[in-house]
């Protein structure tokens, strides 16, 4: 497919794929590349326009990271943000200045004209974090823009149309960041026309090409990131793909029969479901320690699927559902080497199977990706569900895991889900959960004394889930959740609700 595309040098921000966002945001294509990447390379894959990131170092320092100078004669428009002006400053011959320290933070900005900052304020509030700065633009360039402490804080040449800012237009402390990359995107000329039907044609040809006639094997662990991956090559390669979905006796009520109706059902993927739930509970017996649990489980999936696989026939590909903050430094300054993070859910399988990836979602982020499954046909309710750990019920049934206290679990979950549902907080909460506690503790019901369970409910609120605060959940849910509770769940005489936010605390308990 033709399609106009914008490329990114990476040097090292921790902005870059910021970057790429916003300008699919802004509906156009854009691909990261390693900072090096030869004119030649570059030339070949026929770009609209290039931008060059931010990146930690200064250009004076030894090993600094370089573009290619043939960049800036490819012929088309080339905008440097805050490393990447330096770097451009710098090879063009202007003079950059080695900073004693960086500058990090909000700024005002002051606009003198320029075709990348048409229609800004006069005075923007923008967000720098840069280190080197510039004393004297190269010929050609003009100054378009200062902050206090930066006279030199946007420059352009605009007959040749290189572009170079201080600040950083990416980030969304800019104010009016958005219009000066979709400036920058008119600037190339760039068609606004790539959004998640594109991209998944996009994606569709890439496993083609990847695949060949090949097959591909895809564990669907229920969530939305393997959801989407597995849609996305059956969409390219049909019955080719084979999905497994093993039940490790940890999982929410009904959530089972759940992946059964949507996606063997409604979405029609050739699943194998896998019933190990036994297995499972048997090797997990008296364990207590979360580690060892995490272990165990995650040995026995590898063991599992490698079975299920063997029985499947010769798959060459596994897909997974790995997104851009699952992926370490895909093509970062150190080199194109794609690090991965082992995944949660599928930690080890690759290395264990020796399978080639297939992982069409590695360059987007959550939203994206909700945004993409819609497209293919998930359900909404699906879509928007709030993240599960892999290990399941294990984590959050402290102590031994046993059927007969998962049962209670399972329950008070449903109990909690359906509450938060029907008060129209699921969406607006990170997660919301029951924890089975390991202590039990008198209580009297009717006239009789019991001796039993504790539920913790745990409900935070979280961007990314690094760090979270406990939701301040209406008290009549509370106590409705706490009611139902102890009513319906035989051998549970307790709720209490978790106030601790993370950090000091996790979101899960274990
Ligand atoms: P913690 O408990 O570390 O969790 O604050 C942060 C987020 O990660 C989820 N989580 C997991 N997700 N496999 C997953 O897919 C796991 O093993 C796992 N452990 C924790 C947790 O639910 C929360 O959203």
């Amino acid at each position: 497919m033709d399609r106009d595309t914008i490329l990114i040098l990476d040097f090292g921000s921790q902005y870059t794929q910021l970057i790429a966002r916003r300008l699919r945001e802004l509906q156009v294509y854009s691909e990261i590349l390693p900072p090096g990447t030869r004119r030649a390379a570059l030339a070949a894959r026929r770009p609209r326009g290039i931008v060059l990131s931010g990146g930690p170092d200064s250009v004076h320092d030894k090993g600094a990271p370089r573009c290619d100078r043939g960049v800036f004669e490819l012929g088309v428009p080339v905008l440097g943000v805050c490393y990447g002006m330096q770097l451009m400053s710098h090879l063009l011959e202007g003079e950059v200045r080695r900073a004693d320290r960086r500058e990090y933070g909000p700024a005002q900005f002051e606009r003198r004209g320029g075709l990348l900052l048409k229609g800004l304020s006069p005075s923007t509030r923008v967000w720098m974090s840069h280190g080197d700065s510039i004393l004297r633009p190269p010929d050609g360039f003009t100054v378009v823009g200062s902050s206090g402490t930066n006279p030199v804080a946007a420059i352009e040449a605009p007959d040749r149309r290189l572009f170079g800012l201080l600040f950083h237009p990416e980030v969304v402390h800019t104010e009016e960041g958005t219009t000066v990359l979709g400036n920058f995107l008119d600037v190339c000329g760039c068609r606004r026309d790539w959004n998640a039907s594109s991209f998944i044609e996009e994606a569709v040809g890439r496993i083609r090409d990847t695949v060949g006639d090949g097959r591909v094997i895809c564990a669907l662990s229920g969530g939305v990131d393997s959801a989407v991956a597995a849609l996305l090559v059956h969409r390219a390669i049909g019955d080719r793909l084979t999905c497994v979905f093993v039940d490790n006796g940890l999982l929410r009520k009904d959530e089972a029969a759940q992946v059964r109706r949507r996606f063997g059902e409604r979405l029609r993927l050739k699943v194998v479901f896998v019933d190990a739930s036994r297995r499972f509970l048997a090797r997990l017996r008296g364990v207590a320690d979360p580690e060892r649990k995490r272990k165990i489980i995650g040995r026995e999936f590898i063991e599992v699927f490698k079975a299920s696989a063997r029985k499947v026939g010769k798959a060459g590909f596994l897909a997974q559902g790995t997104l851009y903050p699952d992926v370490i430094e895909s093509t970062s300054v150190r080199g194109p080497s794609a690090v991965i993070k082992s995944h949660h859910n599928v930690g080890g399988l690759p290395k264990a199977l020796k399978f080639k990836l297939v992982e069409p979602l590695r360059e987007l982020f959550k939203d994206e990706v909700r945004r993409v499954g819609r497209e293919l046909g998930l359900d909404e309710e699906f879509v928007h569900r709030q993240p599960f750990p892999g290990p399941g019920l294990a984590v959050r049934c402290l102590g031994p895991v046993v059927r007969d206290r998962l049962d209670l679990l399972r329950e008070a979950d449903r109990v909690l889900a359906e509450e938060v549902r029907a008060a129209g907080l699921y969406r607006s909460l990170w997660q919301s959960f029951a924890v089975l506690l390991p202590v039990r503790s008198v209580g009297v019901m009717g006239d009789d004394r019991t001796y039993q369970y504790t539920i913790a409910i745990r409900a935070v609120e979280s961007l990314d889930g690094m760090t979270a605060d406990w939701a301040r959940l209406p008290y009549d849910l509370l106590a409705r959740v706490s009611n139902r509770v102890v009513n319906e769940v035989r051998g549970v005489n307790r709720v209490v609700y978790d106030v601790s936010s993370k950090p000091p605390s996790t979101i899960e308990w274990e």
